[in-house]
């Protein structure tokens, strides 16, 4: 595996490897790698010549200085981990070489980044737009992935490539659980013993409702997540929200055929873990 952090250096590599015709694909990440990650980059490196992997904390997508501090960091831990992948290339840049200069950018994808994340994370999805399109205007992948726990964000990824005339394939992987159910995430690295325990309680009843949603209204699916997993000491649901998959609007009714998707955030103490439920 090669190192570059410095973007110069990465294009020439990288335009080498296009000049053999290779096939680069790519994982974008803010580190504290996982299993989840690893399952991301064996796809990548299953369908791709060169897998590209970039870790950078981007602090234009936290809304909140404090979530940005103590977001995980372990960089020793990350290299150990893509040793035993078949990473080709980690982009590991600083701060001042992804933002030589303020990014002034405002992306808008018809109210997507206003709701349900955007609507609590305020200018979190303007800052994922203006990394992943300087991430792409320097990797140039053929194809990048991305897992499904990041529902808003893989759509909102899907709008920027259309927008920005990008030729990159965006490949939507499944989300990766822990074996009690945890949806795999950096930040349950910071949930101590206690939430730990109980922060698998999310999609239980998450799996629990897309049992009763044939026999249930939205509303009723929607109190049951809701109801349930706030009478789990420890947990407090910031939102539960049942979308159309495609436009992400709020559906009141459900002809059994419309593609949804439940999206969560719930509170574990401090830690703010999101995850979904595909009903169909
Ligand atoms: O999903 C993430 O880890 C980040 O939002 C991403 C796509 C790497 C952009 O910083």
């Amino acid at each position: 595996m090669k190192i570059f952090t410095k973007v110069t250096d990465l294009n020439l590599e990288l335009d080498l490897l296009r000049q053999q015709n290779k096939i680069i694909g790519f994982v974008p990440t803010m580190g504290a790698l996982h299993d989840g990650h690893i399952s991301l980059i064996k796809t990548c490196s299953e369908f791709n010549d060169i897998t590209v992997v970039s870790i950078f904390v981007n602090p234009t997508q936290f809304n909140n200085a404090n979530d940005l501090k103590n977001y995980p960091r372990n960089i020793d831990k990350d290299l150990s981990i893509l040793k035993t992948t078949n990473t080709t290339i980690l982009f590991f840049p600083e701060n001042d070489e992804m933002y030589p200069e303020k990014d002034e950018r405002v992306f808008k994808f018809d109210n997507l980044e206003n709701i349900l994340e955007g609507a609590f994370r305020p200018g979190h999805f303007n800052g994922v737009a203006q990394i992943v399109s300087k991430l792409f205007n320097i990797v140039k992948p053929n194809n990048a992935y991305f897992g499904q726990k990041d529902f808003q964000q893989l759509t909102i990824i899907k709008k920027l490539v259309t927008q920005l005339n990008l030729s990159i394939n965006i490949v939507a992987c499944e989300t990766f659980r822990e074996s009690d159910g945890l949806a795999m995430s950096s930040r349950n690295l910071l949930l101590s013993n206690e939430y730990r325990a109980v922060a698998p309680k999310i999609y239980k009843y998450l799996k629990d409702s897309a049992l009763k949603i044939k026999n249930n209204s939205i509303e009723e699916i929607k109190k049951y997540v809701i109801e349930n997993i706030n009478s789990e000491r420890l947990l407090k649901v910031e939102y539960f929200e049942i979308v159309n998959t495609e436009t992400l609007n709020a559906v009141d009714n459900w002809d059994n055929n419309t593609p949804i998707i439940g999206c969560i955030a719930v509170f574990a103490g401090n830690i703010r873990l999101i995850d979904n439920i595909r009903y169909n």
